[in-house]
């Protein structure tokens, strides 16, 4: 795994947005896997202006989102559709139909998941996937204890995730109980892989990312075993 120190959120997104353009810039097709969470917000806002004064385009831009949770539709304010079009995909000139997220109304979630999964394999791979990391390790909605080779998936939210989310909805009840998310199998397919972590409250548990054993108890230690990982971070890892 290579390891980027940056000194605060600036630096974090503006590498994270260098090595988008780069892909974008450099495939014919991108595909692009994308992430919703505070973290990427920055990046997203990068992005939307670099399209703006014409250095990238995403007129070829495919792209596939980690996840989405169930019973929310895409105008709810809290899903993450919404969330992707608000941030990103309103303001740039991607086809809103090259922009996938998985459907959290769909009536047989089983379904939509192999449905996913095979929208992807047919886009061939995933260029660039980038990532958040949850408090208790998980990538996507995968929740400690989640076999890494799960692909797309229905989960059950645990109570430190619904908790941390919980800032976005009015109540904690609010928050829905289950998501649809990429497998860590799936995550593991993409060609390269950028983790995105920010703030002091994920030293502890970036550490065990980086230096622990990989386990599926710390879902994102798996990334040790991939072989193009970059962690842009302004935590003090040795
Ligand atoms: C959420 C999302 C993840 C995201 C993570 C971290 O639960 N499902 O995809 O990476 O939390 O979010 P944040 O960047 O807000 O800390």
């Amino acid at each position: 795994m290579e390891m980027i120190k940056v000194k605060n959120y600036e630096q974090l997104s503006e590498r994270a947005t260098n090595i988008i353009l780069e892909t974008v810039n450099n495939n014919e097709e991108p595909v692009l896997g994308l992430a919703t969470g505070a973290t990427p917000e920055k990046l997203y806002e990068n992005l939307i202006e670099k399209n703006k004064n014409g250095e990238v385009t995403f007129k070829n831009v495919t792209t596939f989102n980690l996840d989405e949770y169930v019973g929310l539709s895409g105008e709810d304010e809290n899903s993450y559709r919404y969330f992707m079009n608000k941030n990103l995909f309103d303001h740039i000139d991607i086809q809103k139909d090259k922009t996938f997220i998985p459907n959290g109304l769909a009536e047989n979630l089983e379904l939509e998941c192999e449905a996913y999964e095979k929208l992807i394999k047919s886009h061939g791979k995933i260029n660039v996937q980038i990532l958040g990391l949850g408090l208790n390790g998980h990538i996507g909605f995968n929740e400690p204890g989640t076999p890494f080779d799960k692909r797309t998936h229905i989960v059950e939210l645990d109570d430190v995730t619904r908790s941390a989310n919980a800032r976005f909805f009015e109540r904690l009840e609010d928050v829905p109980t289950q998501a649809l998310t990429m497998g860590i199998g799936t995550i593991m397919e993409a060609e390269k892989i950028i983790l995105l972590v920010q703030g002091e409250k994920k030293s502890a548990i970036l550490h065990e990312v980086v230096h622990g054993p990989v386990t599926e108890n710390v879902p994102a230690s798996i990334l040790q075993n991939h072989p193009n990982v970059t962690i842009i971070t302004d935590i003090d890892i040795k």
